[in-house]
């Protein structure tokens, strides 16, 4: 016989779930209806305070971290058993929506305050996380919190990171740490029994598909790169073009090579160049300096490690007389997710009668680095088009708590275990 849903599942509230996503998208909105909370930003920190203030309230005890991972503690039955995890992140992108990332959160806690409104008790403890700087828009790369934890970047390496105006990562890691006093200290990667993370798609399929639950399989693997083309400012008026070192020209060259490179008829390469700053960005100064980004993603390592390995090449075989240097920022390769989790968020899915699929995620997220040290698993939900990375993003909220109420199956099987 079926077994039937948790009392957690039965106290997820809908109205609470969502009327918190507006007052988080109240921190850092834009006048578009998008959010603007990039990490370790001043909006980062109110977002935090927000969900302090909320974790306290229900009495759940908060932690942080050495780089600003902020968890969110129910204890357990048996209090040093490790925790099994769930969460995302609360930074978004400059020009963000008001659900990518911050669902996972505010799903994490919401379950917590269903256990407590249910009474139920769990064996392990269940943590809610906000993960540190997962966009990577402000400082690169991104998913900076949970690569951390599980030991893939070290902390000192990236304290030194500037984002565009100059700041230091240490110093804006610092400034948050000090505006949210009073949270107990714990180290970084300490053992995580499971982790799970509910996120909306970013993408079409489930709402295409008329379904409400993804079963997310695994991500696939990305290379981020920063280039640097320096060529020489000159007079735009007296120049001759033949003695010329422009670095825009340059740089424009080795897109379009790289365009060449990452084309795909079958659409499955993923190349995207994000920023591309221009300096002086003078009209009548031939420019001396461009400075762009890479991200490029691909389900199959071997594809992944044959087009990236060829772009410092590509791009120095256009520097037209400039010099170029190609940084690597990141390498993720695939991620599968733990089999045994998949399955349970589709069986979760199932006994609370919500239309459900597998799906592989072409976005990455923290549990990419979680896979690394504990079983993991995420949950997608639809959002409106699959718009995100966009102030536009939209989605239900009868979807956000459909995906709260498999959070909570999950997670109360998972913290028995
Ligand atoms: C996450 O924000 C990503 O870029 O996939
Ligand atoms: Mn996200
Ligand atoms: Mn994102």
């Amino acid at each position: 016989m079926a077994q039937s849903p948790t009392r957690a599942a039965d106290r997820v509230d809908e109205t609470r779930l969502w009327q918190r996503h507006m007052a988080m998208a109240r921190l850092g909105a834009r006048a578009d209806g998008g959010v603007n909370r990039q990490a370790l930003s001043d909006e980062d920190i109110a977002a935090r305070r927000q969900l302090i203030g909320w974790a306290a309230a229900r009495g759940f005890t908060c932690a942080v971290d050495p780089i600003g991972n902020l968890f969110v503690r129910r204890a357990g039955r048996e209090r040093d058993l490790p925790p099994v995890l769930t969460g995302s992140h609360l930074d978004s992108q400059p020009s963000g929506g008001k659900f990518d990332g911050t669902y996972g959160v505010l799903a994490g806690l919401e379950v917590l305050e269903a256990l407590e409104d249910a009474r139920v008790t769990t064996r392990r403890p269940i943590e809610a996380v906000a993960w540190t700087n997962e966009e990577g828009s402000r400082f690169q790369p991104g998913a900076m919190g949970s690569a951390a934890f599980v030991g893939r970047v070290q902390l000192v390496a990236l304290r030194d990171t500037v984002d565009r105006a100059g700041i230091r990562l240490g110093d804006a890691l610092d400034a948050t740490l000090a505006a949210t006093p009073g949270l107990a200290r714990r180290a970084l990667g300490f053992p995580v029994a499971a982790y799970i993370e509910s996120h909306i798609e970013q993408g079409p399929l489930l709402e295409a598909d008329g379904k409400v639950i993804g079963a997310v399989t695994g991500i696939q693997g990305s290379r981020w790169f920063a280039v640097e083309v320096t060529g020489e400012e000159a007079h735009a008026g007296t120049t001759p073009l033949k003695i010329r070192k422009d670095a825009l020209k340059a740089a424009m060259a080795m897109v379009a090579a790289l365009e060449a490179l990452m084309a795909d008829a079958t659409d499955v390469v993923r190349f995207t160049v994000g920023r591309f700053d221009v300096s002086p960005n003078s009209p009548n100064t031939v420019p001396g300096r461009v400075f762009f980004t890479i991200d490029f993603r691909h389900p199959d390592p071997a594809v992944l490690q044959r087009l990236g390995d060829q772009v410092p090449a590509l791009c120095a075989a256009h520097a037209r007389g400039c010099a170029v240097s190609v940084t690597p920022t990141f390498d993720a390769p695939p991620t599968h997710f733990t089999q045994g989790i998949v399955a349970s968020i589709s069986a979760a899915a199932a006994r609370l009668g919500l239309p459900h699929r597998d799906i592989f995620s072409g976005a990455f997220h923290d549990a990419k680095f979680l896979a690394e040290v504990a079983p993991t698993g995420m949950i997608f939900v639809p959002c409106a088009r699959g718009i995100s990375h966009n102030p536009a993003e939209s989605a239900k909220a009868s979807d956000l708590a459909a995906g709260a109420r498999v959070l909570a199956e999950v997670l109360a099987e998972l913290a028995e275990q």
